[in-house]
């Protein structure tokens, strides 16, 4: 487990072993780099859907339980959706590279898709331990 998903919270999809989107990026990526187009495939579908659990999870339950507690994260929780959008809308042009066999395109989106996932994570995270560190004082 990488180091940035040692206090993830409870019932984030990626706390499910396989379909974590790091393993199935690493999945993808290791199926591209032997020409299996087919493995890549559905690796980067089961991404999609994993990602899509993840992002419905904090946009129809977190986000909104949080606005309710702090209206001045508005902005912040707005952006977070758009950059769910984005990464969704990413995984789509990533399956229309595939599609048009070109691994090398889908190679490249996967490795933006996923520093972008963990840059996004990581600023989730950091806002989520202020809020905690807040609550406890
Ligand atoms: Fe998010």
């Amino acid at each position: 487990m990488a180091p940035h998903e040692s206090k993830g919270r409870p019932g984030r999809a990626h706390a499910h072993g396989s379909s974590a989107p790091e393993e199935l990026h690493h999945e993808a990526q290791t199926a591209l780099a032997v020409g299996d187009l087919e493995v890549a495939r559905i690796a980067i579908e089961r991404l999609g859907r994993s990602l899509e659990m993840h992002f419905a999870l904090e946009d129809r339950v977190y986000f909104p339980a949080l606005a309710t507690l702090r209206a001045d994260l508005a902005g912040t929780l707005q952006r977070f959706r758009e950059e769910h959008d984005s990464m969704l809308t990413y995984v789509t042009e990533i399956l229309a590279a595939l599609a048009q066999q070109d691994a090398t395109a889908a190679a490249e989106g996967l490795d933006d898709l996923i520093t972008i996932f963990l840059r996004h994570e990581g600023r989730e995270e950091a806002m989520l331990g202020a809020l905690e560190r807040r609550e406890e004082i």
